[in-house]
């Protein structure tokens, strides 16, 4: 239900929060005389509580689901500079060298809590990131990994295009090399219930998201395909082991932490193949 309270002082009557509401769920003049934004009968049921009428407003003025715009922060002149902001997506590396180090509770808290300004499909805003946190965890996790892996090898249950994952287990074994998650002190995983609008796209946003802001805080990142496969394939019993939901989707995993590598310079890549379609 869409709870809206407009400030009749500061309120400038610019008809921006209605125009701007997706659902069409604010009308100036809902009936009461003065010109101000109201509820629009019988739609409030449609709002999805995207915020959009409260960033909008000129003045401040227009508080929603109980919320202070004064809390928000504010945009004019507080946008990256855009050539830091390309620095940044072509700086971005796979970093699979990592330290030791944990990163401060603190910090994370910071990242998760920016994650969850991500966009979700609907606004549906049902994700859940689940932390695998600390060194002793992310042990703990890839033994079972590793442990599962090999089970499934000499149970002969490997499908034939993850075979390879067998050599991992000899190089954990043999060599103490940690292809799987690369003694990163921490792993991410982002899932969202299956009939949710669109959970796997969700997934893969909040992680770019996450991405982007923790290579920004000198963290480094790692998109984890071989430990979505372990969860998703190989071990999926791990999945609830870990506290996701029996109802989530396959989601997807980013491994991360402080790099024990710096990147001088940019990598160089050709341009994406672009196709301007043209209908007739
Ligand atoms: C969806 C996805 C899954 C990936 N999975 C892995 C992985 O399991 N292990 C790994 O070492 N790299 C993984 N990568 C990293 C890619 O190999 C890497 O992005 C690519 O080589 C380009 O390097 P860059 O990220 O430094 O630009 C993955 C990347 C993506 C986008």
């Amino acid at each position: 239900m869409l709870d809206l309270r407009v400030d009749a002082d500061k309120c400038i009557r610019c008809g921006e929060c209605a125009a701007d509401c997706p659902y069409l769920c604010i009308a100036l003049d809902g009936g009461t005389g003065d010109g101000l934004p109201a509820a629009v009968p019988g739609r409030e049921i449609q709002c999805i509580d995207c915020g959009h009428c409260l960033a909008v407003c000129p003045t401040g003025a227009l508080s929603v689901m109980g919320q202070d715009p004064a809390r928000s922060r504010p945009l004019a002149g507080a946008l990256p500079d855009p050539e830091a902001l390309e620095t940044l997506v072509m700086g971005r590396r796979s970093v699979r060298r990592y330290t030791a180090e944990p990163v401060a509770p603190e910090m994370l808290e910071r990242l998760l809590r920016a994650v969850g300004h991500a966009p979700t499909g609907v606004n549906n805003r049902a994700l859940q990131l689940t932390v695998v946190d600390g060194p002793q965890q992310v042990a703990l996790l890839r033994g079972h990994c590793l442990e599962a892996i090999a089970r499934a090898a000499r149970n002969g249950s490997l499908p034939p295009r993850l075979e390879f994952f067998t050599g991992f287990v000899d190089l954990w074994e043999r060599k103490g090399v940690d292809v799987l998650l690369r003694n990163a002190p921490h792993l991410l995983i982002a899932t969202s219930p299956a009939a949710g609008p669109t959970p796997e796209v969700d997934c893969h946003i909040a992680l770019a998201t996450f991405d982007l802001l923790a290579t920004g805080l000198g963290l480094g990142t790692l998109w984890n395909g071989l430990v979505h496969l372990a969860l998703t394939v190989i071990a999926p019993e791990l999945r609830p082991a870990l506290g996701i939901p029996a109802d989530h989707g396959p989601g997807y995993c980013m491994t991360f932490g402080h790099p024990a590598v710096r990147y001088a310079r940019t990598v160089q890549r050709s341009a994406p193949r672009v196709h301007r379609a043209v209908l007739g």
